[in-house]
């Protein structure tokens, strides 16, 4: 119960408090992150399948990758940490921006989530504006729209820019938030890496929880060696009270 400790009277104080997410949070749903020893980097060279010239090149190959991962993620469950930051809303202003693209976050029950690198489970066509959430498993690959062309899935790929109006509202929620509690992300990717930069600019308490060190964690307030579905449960007991 001591975990949060430091900054528990932050918390039970803050009005808004904004989560900013990545991987590391659905790595206890079993789904693999990016990075880190058993990392999907690992096994697939992301140069090769996260990007819009891999995917003319090969669109075969990504959708491969992709409709693996959709899978892996239409089964899988929210854990403890994304069940905890949707129970919080109960207590307080939660604002959850996440570069997940799994969806697990909603499906916790989280009402306010920015999804900075769209999802896994919506589809849009290369051409026309059709874009529709897919959770069946899709049978040909590459899918092909109504008009022709070929689908993809609706997430940023590297190189390509974030949702403009997805990002403005996270720099302004990031901007003006009294807590901002970052889980489950290297902050190796921009610009999603620099949410705690503005937050602490603005006079947060920032918060991380990870199992390994981070670039920014000798700037937290405090920084948790710790995993989300251990560590923020223990967060509802504190600003509950
Ligand atoms: N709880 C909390 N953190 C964890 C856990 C856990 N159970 N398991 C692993 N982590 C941490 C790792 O230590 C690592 O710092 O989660 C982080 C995952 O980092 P990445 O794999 O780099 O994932 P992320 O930061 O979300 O990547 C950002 O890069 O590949 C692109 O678009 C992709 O959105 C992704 C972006």
């Amino acid at each position: 119960m001591d975990t949060f400790r430091p900054v528990a009277d932050n918390l039970r104080n803050a009005e808004k408090l904004v989560f900013v997410t990545g991987a590391g949070i659905s790595q206890e749903s079993g789904i693999p992150t990016f990075r880190g020893k058993d990392g999907l980097w690992r096994k697939y060279d992301a140069m090769k399948l996260a990007t819009i010239d891999a995917f003319y090149e090969d669109p075969k190959l990504v959708w491969e990758w992709y409709e693996e991962r959709r899978q892996n993620i239409l089964a899988a469950k929210p854990n403890p940490g994304h069940v905890a930051i949707a129970e919080l809303e109960r207590h307080k202003q939660v604002h959850v921006l996440t570069q997940n693209v799994d969806g697990l976050h909603q499906r916790a029950g989280s009402k306010l989530v920015y999804e900075l690198h769209g999802s896994i489970i919506t589809i849009k066509c290369t051409v026309c504006d059709f874009k529709d959430k897919i959770t069946s498993s899709l049978s040909e690959l590459p899918p092909l729209c109504k008009c022709g062309n070929i689908l993809r899935p609706d997430v940023v790929w590297f190189g390509e820019p974030l949702p403009q109006d997805v990002w403005q509202d996270a720099m302004l929620q990031a901007s003006s938030c009294d807590v901002m509690i970052v889980v489950g992300t290297s902050l190796a990717v921009s610009p999603a890496n620099l949410l705690p930069v503005y937050a602490k600019q603005n006079g947060a308490t920032i918060i991380e929880v990870n199992p390994e060190e981070t670039p920014m964690s000798s700037s937290m307030d405090l920084s948790l060696r710790s995993s989300a579905a251990k560590a923020l449960p223990e967060l509802i007991s504190i600003v509950s009270k």
